[in-house]
């Protein structure tokens, strides 16, 4: 029996040489071993952010080591779970951000770094570009210098517009109605250039609505424009009101349905994500999509306060219906949401929010 050890992509396999034919060729890949069992060392790019944190203390907790790069533009230092390692690091600085993932010497960067207010995208949207397309290609030359070959991408399901049909597969058409859903769909295209021609292997996981909290983090967003959090806010006193935008939409309520996904699930999949052996791009939701009204119905229902709403007419650009068909990434990698209850989800909130309730601030 000859053991090989493939460098370039990480695999052991187990030969037997002598027969050809009846060979069974055992391929055991480590790398899927070691994303489960833990030992890896990821590169966490945003890891201060809402996201990137709870990802953090889940690759952590699965026993993999983590050094956060991050320029605290919108996360926050209180959100690193003290057993990462910590880099004040702004990806618009080639330099730094090579130096910074030199010294890490990951096995595998998860980027979540970007700028990602789709209103604000509409105005600015140099910003968007130079942050999450230009400074994006800092991070991937950096890693192609330091010979890091494996990326998880914090895609989006922005990217795809209005959909023609729900729930939304993989192979819809892509046609982003903002220079944010813009953005991360030019980061998709690069990946698939820096695949063929210098071998990093990418995830994209394009996410719909990320909500929930863990025991420890939690989301504050500064503006926030999430739906949950903005009506928990009202449920805490720091609002007076709930608008919601558009009530005469084609739904069961009239108000835009989206696809709730908890935080710790999505912070599954990212630990999972580590184990594909090949470029590929999933959507990742629930798969259950809630009206705008529904979702304040189940805060009134778990916080047990009445959280007055006022009905305002729609906005510019709110498609009317975002749910994911998450069964790619279920039959490919195994992924199964464990909280799909949305009640589930913002209690968790809730309670994150209960106890922080000036979020990172105090
Ligand atoms: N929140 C959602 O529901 C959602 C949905 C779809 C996609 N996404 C994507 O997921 C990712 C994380 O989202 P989030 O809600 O955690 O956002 P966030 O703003 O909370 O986190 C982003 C983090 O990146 C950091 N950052 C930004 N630019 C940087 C730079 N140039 N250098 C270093 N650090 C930088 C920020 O300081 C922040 O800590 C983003 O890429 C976002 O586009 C989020």
């Amino acid at each position: 029996m000859v053991l090989l050890w493939s460098l370039d992509v990480g695999i052991w396999s187990f030969r037997l040489p002598r027969h050809p034919p009846l060979a069974p060729r055992l391929a055991f890949d480590i790398t899927a071993a070691v994303s489960i069992l833990g030992g890896m060392k990821i590169f966490v790019c945003g890891g201060a952010g809402y996201i990137g944190s709870i990802c953090v203390e889940e690759l952590l907790n699965a026993g993999h080591e983590v050094t956060v790069f991050d320029n605290l533009s919108k996360g926050h230092r209180d959100a690193v779970d003290p057993r990462a390692g910590f880099v004040n690091g702004d990806l618009g600085d080639l330099e730094q951000t090579r130096q910074a993932l030199r010294a890490a010497g990951p096995d595998a960067v998860m980027h979540f770094a970007a700028a990602s207010l789709v209103p604000e995208s509409m105005l600015h949207p140099s910003k968007y570009f130079r942050n999450n397309v230009a400074n994006g290609i800092n991070l991937l030359d950096a890693m192609v210098d330091c010979g890091v070959k494996r990326l998880v991408f914090s895609s989006t399901c922005a990217l795809f517009g209005t959909p023609e049909r729900v729930p939304m597969t993989e192979e819809l058409p892509v046609r982003p109605l903002s220079p944010y859903g813009q953005s991360k769909a030019m980061f998709e295209q690069m990946l698939r250039w820096y695949e063929q021609i210098h071998g990093i292997q990418y995830v994209n996981l394009r996410y719909f609505n990320a909500a929930g909290a863990s025991q420890r983090f939690g989301e504050d967003h500064r503006p926030e424009t999430h739906l949950i959090p903005n009506v928990l806010a009202v449920a805490l006193g720091k609002k007076e009101q709930v608008e919601i935008y558009g009530t005469d939409y084609m739904t069961p309520d009239g108000t835009c349905v989206r696809d709730y996904i908890h935080i710790v699930d999505l912070a599954a999949a990212h630990i999972l994500a580590l184990q594909s052996r090949q470029s590929v791009s999933y959507n990742l939701g629930s798969g259950d999509g809630y009206t705008v009204k529904q979702v304040v119905e189940a805060c009134r229902r778990v916080t047990g306060l009445p959280i007055p709403a006022v009905e305002r007419p729609r906005r510019p650009g709110d498609p009317p219906k975002l749910v994911a068909s998450s069964k790619k990434i279920a039959s490919e990698l195994g992924w199964k949401p464990k909280f799909q209850k949305l009640t589930d989800i913002v209690a968790s909130a809730w309670a994150w929010h209960r106890a922080h309730p000036n979020g990172y601030g105090g």
